[in-house]
């Protein structure tokens, strides 16, 4: 029997039993739902709403429920519909009538709201978490590599010379921001939904305060209809997570390009590569393509949190009962991802070789031969000019500009001095971008310096 079967003549028909239930996936809630209420059970004995006696017996059968499903041997019921009222069938069992007390002053309205939010707040550290050891990763994989010279792209076109530290580091700004959008995030939902009711509060003298302080919110929700409506959090957790997989996905295209015997500038290592059931050569880089693939499952389920809340009216509807597998879906991706996606990177090995051979082709000290005779006196505008007349002489001829002999130089302007076959190493391009932001290393060493005192103000 339902315990909300008082006003039924029928059984509820099979299909909609199923169509109903959410046991099969709010079941993960189990600590959230204790630990509310047991608060929710203290509260209601310090306020005299139950008897000291119906608390006891309260909190001992739940703490009992916590351990038994802690140890498997609880088997929920679909019957029951979800966590919330299997927990309550299961402590009405165990301790009859207190057990039926529990549920005074309170809804599943509140009592969801509240576990959601409680459940969305514990995973966020463990989301953080992971993102402040790929952002070690990433300093460690830079430091060892900010003399690497590798050409920057835009337009996948190679543009000018950057090391590869200042490329991973370009990341870790990425995922700096990821962790702090993610606090953001639990500094802003840290507020207690229970006592809001169905929607309307009570009439019982309960003290949200109390409960509020118990489970570790800044305070109680102020208005009861948004306490049991709001799942503003959950959206920004989906928000979030989705930025930080877009992050991720650039990423890991371009470890994808890297690997590539296009451009060689990674190597992965066994453990985090797979091979082909046909091809015996080859070696894929399928970690970073299902990441890249996962990306679009996580802002799948923004997507669909985001439809599900729209149009919704005041105050909780059976729709938002949807708004739990997405996030659970989104957060188990996510935390699967990640570990993984630092363990390839701290793993592989960086072809400087290569990436120092790509950059020597395509030009990439163009500008730093406009700049020489820009320094030298000439406007920036009319030295782009020379020098693109240069570029496109040597395409015809298939010389760099450093293989130009003097005189050739001279020949289009007679600012050139023997000095610019050092202001066109690449190596000078590269270590001459001290600006700040730059990929000098002076640079690099600054942003990594940043990022690791981060991470480090993290770690308890
Ligand atoms: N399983 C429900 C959910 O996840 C709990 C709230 C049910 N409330 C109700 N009035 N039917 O949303």
């Amino acid at each position: 029997m339902k315990l909300w079967s008082g006003r039924f003549e029928k059984d509820t028909d099979a299909l909609v039993n199923e169509l109903n239930a959410s046991i099969g996936f709010d079941q993960r809630l189990y600590r959230e739902d204790i630990q509310g209420s047991l608060a929710h059970a203290a509260m209601l004995g310090e306020c005299g709403i139950i008897s000291t006696e119906d608390v006891s017996a309260i909190t001992r059968g739940l703490t009992g429920i916590l351990e038994d499903i802690k140890a498997g041997k609880v088997e929920f019921s679909a019957e029951n519909e979800d966590i919330h009222m299997n927990i309550e069938a299961l402590l009405t069992a165990r301790i009859g009538d207190a057990g039926k007390r529990l549920h005074t002053a309170r809804s599943r309205n509140d009592q969801v709201a509240l576990d959601f939010r409680m459940y969305v707040r514990r995973e966020i550290p463990v989301v953080t978490g992971q993102l402040l050891h790929l952002e070690k990763v990433l300093c460690r994989r830079a430091r060892q590599n900010q003399n690497a010279v590798m050409p920057g792209y835009t337009h996948l076109q190679r543009a000018q010379p950057i090391s590869f530290a200042q490329h991973l580091m370009a990341y870790a700004a990425q995922f700096r921001r990821d962790v702090t959008r993610l606090e953001d995030c639990a500094r802003r939902l840290n507020e207690c939904p229970l006592g809001s009711g169905a929607l309307a509060g009570t009439t019982y003298p309960i003290d949200r305060m109390q409960t509020a302080a118990a489970l570790g919110f800044d305070g109680p929700m102020g208005n009861s209809l948004d306490g049991v409506s709001d799942r503003d959090y959950a959206l920004e957790l989906l928000s979030a997570l989705s930025i930080v997989m877009m992050h991720l996905s650039r990423l890991a295209e371009e470890v994808i390009l890297w690997c590539s015997w296009e451009f060689k500038f990674v190597e992965l290592d066994d453990a985090y590569a797979t091979g082909s059931s046909i091809m015996p050569q080859k070696k894929n880089p399928d970690v970073a393509e299902l990441v890249r693939g996962k990306t679009g499952r996580v802002y799948g389920d923004l997507m669909s949190l985001l439809t599900v809340m729209k149009g919704l009216p005041l105050a909780y509807n059976k729709d938002m009962q949807e708004d739990k597998e997405p996030v659970f879906d989104a957060v188990d991706t996510v935390e699967l991802c990640l570990p993984a996606f630092a363990g390839m990177l701290d793993t592989m090995t960086v072809r400087t070789d290569n990436m120092r051979a790509a950059a020597g082709r395509g030009f990439i000290n163009a500008t730093d031969c406009a700049d020489y005779l820009t320094k030298k006196g000439m406007p920036f505008r009319d030295a782009y000019t020379v020098v693109g007349r240069l570029v496109a002489d040597c395409t015809a001829r298939g010389k760099t500009l450093e293989e130009l002999e003097l005189e050739e130089l001279k020949a289009v302007s007679d600012l050139f001095e023997k000095d610019v076959y050092e202001a066109l190493k690449l190596e000078n391009c590269m270590a001459l971008r001290g600006s700040y932001g730059g990929p000098a290393v002076q640079e690099t060493t600054r942003q990594i310096q940043e990022i690791e005192a981060f991470v480090k103000a993290r770690e308890h």
